[in-house]
C-alpha cells in the first residue's frame, strides 16, 4: 500500500495570519482538504500528516493520522520526522506540500505511474515539475542536459537560476530507502537556515542515483498558496473549475465569474444560476430551479423548480415549486411545503409552512407552524420572544390574517380563522372565528 506524507506544520509566515496556513479556505473548503482528496482519489493508503501544535486540534474532522513537527525547521525536518514515525518499508514513498489545493488526482496518478515504472528503472525520485510564467516562490528546476541535478530555491537562486521557468511544483515519489539516507546528512546552510527536502536532489544525484521530472500538463495545478494573493488566484481557479463541472453536469451559469460554488453541491437539470449568487455546505436542488441573481443558498434543499431571487437562505427545506423573494431571508430549520410563495423582506426561521402558504410582504415568521393554504397579510409579525425564552405560533389551514397582525406567541389561530388588520392577538383564536383590535376581540358575527 503507497504511503503518503503530507506537509502541512510550516508557519506559514507570509499569510500573517494567527490560522495555520493550510487551514485558509477556499471555496468553502481548507485548503489541507483538497490535497486529502486528490491523494485519497489517486489511491493512496495511507496518509500521514506533518502538524505544527496550533494545527494539530483543528485535525480531527479530517480523521487522518497525524504527526507533531516542533519546532519547524524546513520540509526536510517536516519528513525526517514523519519517517521517524512510521516504520522503514523497501518501497516508495510520497510527499505532497499541503499548500497546493490544486493539484488533482489525475497528476498524482501520473507522478505515480510515471515513478513506479522509474523506480523499477533503479531511478530514487520522481518530481513533479511545470513551466510556470511568472514562477516567483517557487524552487527552480536546474537540468544537466536532461537529467535533473538540483533544486535551488527562490531566495538561494543566482540571478540566471531565477530566469528558469521550470519549477519544482512539491509533489515527490522517493525510493523509500535512498530518502531516509538523504534526510540523514541535510544541512541548514541556506538563505532561511532550514532543512530543505529539495537538498535531497542533489545529494541523490551526486551519489549517482537518477531523479527524474513529471512534468504538470498545466502549471495552474500546482500552484502553491503562500500569500493571500495566491490564495484568491487559486480560489479563482477552482472556482472557474467547479463551474465547468455542474455547467457539464447540466446546469446553466450565467456568469461563473460571479457565481461562488463548492465542491459536493447537487444541481437537478436546467438549474439556472443567476450572477452574483453563491451556493454552499452541501446543498441540493432538484430539476429547473433558477437560483439568484443576488443569492446565498447554504446547507439547504431545493425542491424542483424553485425560484430564489436576491435572497438568503440557510439551513432550510423547500418544497417543489416554492417561490422566494426578492430580499427573503430563511434560516434555522425552515421547512417550506410545496408552491409556498414568500415575497419581499419576510424573514422566516425555524417554522413550518405547509403547501400554499403565502407570505408576500414584510412580515416575521419565527417558531410557527401554519396550515396549508393559510394566507399571511402583509407586515404580519409573530412575536415569540418574551425577553426570556421563545414561544410558538400555530396557524390552522386557511387561516386569513390579516395585514398588520401581532400574534403575541404562545398562541393559536384556528383553522379558518381571521384577523383583522392591525390586531394584536394575544389569546387563542377558535377555528372559523374573526378577531380584530388590540387587544383582538371576537367580531360580531354578520
Ligand atoms: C516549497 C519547496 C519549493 C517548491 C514549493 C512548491 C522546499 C524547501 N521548497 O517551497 O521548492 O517549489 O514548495 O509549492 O521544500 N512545512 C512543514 N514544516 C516545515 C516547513 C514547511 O510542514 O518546517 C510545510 C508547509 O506547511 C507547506 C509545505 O511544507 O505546506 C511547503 O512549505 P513552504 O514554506 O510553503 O515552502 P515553499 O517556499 O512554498
Ligand atoms: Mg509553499
Amino acid at each position: 500500500m503507497l504511503r503518503a506524507i503530507v506537509l502541512a506544520a510550516g508557519k506559514g509566515t507570509r499569510m500573517k495570519s494567527a490560522r495555520p496556513k493550510v487551514l485558509h479556505e477556499l471555496c468553502g473548503r481548507p485548503m489541507l482538504w483538497y490535497v486529502l482528496s486528490a491523494l485519497r482519489d489517486a489511491g493512496v493508503g495511507e496518509i500521514t500528516v506533518v502538524t505544527s501544535a496550533d494545527l494539530q486540534p483543528h485535525l480531527a474532522q479530517f480523521g487522518i493520522r497525524t504527526v507533531l513537527q516542533e519546532p519547524q525547521l524546513g520540509t526536510g525536518h517536516a519528513v525526517q520526522i514523519a519517517l521517524g514515525d512510521l516504520a522503514h518499508q523497501n518501497g516508495q514513498v510520497m510527499v505532497v506540500c499541503g499548500d497546493m489545493p490544486l493539484v488533482d488526482s489525475a497528476i498524482l496518478q501520473a507522478i505515480l505511474v510515471a515513478g513506479a515504472e522509474a523506480n523499477d528503472k533503479g531511478c530514487a525520485l520522481a518530481l513533479l515539475t511545470a513551466r510556470v510564467p511568472l514562477p516567483s516562490n517557487f524552487g527552480r528546476v536546474v537540468r544537466q542536459r536532461e537529467t535533473i541535478s538540483r533544486i535551488v530555491e527562490e531566495r538561494d537562486c543566482t540571478d540566471p537560476q531565477r530566469a528558469v521557468n521550470e519549477v519544482n511544483a512539491g509533489v515527490y515519489l522517493y525510493a523509500e530507502t535512498a530518502l531516509r539516507d538523504a534526510l540523514g546528512k541535510l544541512s541548514n546552510n541556506n538563505a532561511q537556515s532550514e532543512y530543505y527536502l529539495t537538498d535531497t536532489v542533489q545529494m541523490l544525484t551526486d551519489r549517482g542515483e537518477r531523479v527524474i521530472g513529471v512534468p504538470a500538463p498545466d502549471y495552474r495545478s500546482v500552484m502553491g498558496i503562500n500569500d493571500r494573493v495566491e490564495l484568491a488566484a487559486a480560489r479563482r481557479e477552482l472556482n472557474s473549475r467547479l463551474c465547468d463541472r455542474y455547467m457539464r453536469d447540466g446546469v446553466t451559469i450565467i456568469d461563473p465569474a460571479t457565481t461562488y460554488l463548492e465542491p459536493e453541491l447537487k444541481f437537478g437539470e436546467d438549474t439556472i444560476i443567476y450572477p452574483n449568487t453563491t451556493v454552499g455546505r452541501l446543498s441540493e436542488t432538484g430539476v429547473r430551479c433558477e437560483i439568484g441573481p443576488n443569492a446565498r443558498v447554504s446547507n439547504s434543499r431545493l425542491g424542483n423548480a424553485v425560484i430564489v431571487k436576491e435572497s438568503v437562505i440557510i439551513d432550510s427545506e423547500l418544497g417543489d415549486d416554492v417561490a422566494v423573494g426578492p430580499f427573503a431571508h430563511l434560516r434555522s430549520n425552515t421547512v417550506l411545503g410545496g408552491g409556498v410563495r414568500i415575497g419581499n423582506f419576510v424573514e422566516v426561521k425555524n417554522s413550518r409552512l405547509a403547501a400554499g402558504v403565502k407570505a408576500g410582504h414584510l412580515s416575521y415568521l419565527g417558531d410557527a407552524t401554519i396550515g396549508e393554504k393559510a394566507n399571511i397579510g402583509a407586515g404580519t409579525i409573530t412575536c415569540n420572544y418574551d425577553g426570556t425564552k421563545k414561544n410558538e405560533t400555530h396557524i390552522g389551514k386557511a387561516a386569513f390574517i390579516g395585514s398588520n397582525t401581532s400574534l403575541v406567541a404562545p398562541v393559536n389561530v384556528g383553522e379558518g380563522a381571521l384577523t383583522g388588520a392591525s390586531s394584536v392577538v394575544t389569546k387563542n383564536v377558535e377555528a372559523g372565528a374573526r378577531v380584530a383590535g388590540n387587544p383582538a376581540r371576537p367580531l360580531a358575527n354578520k
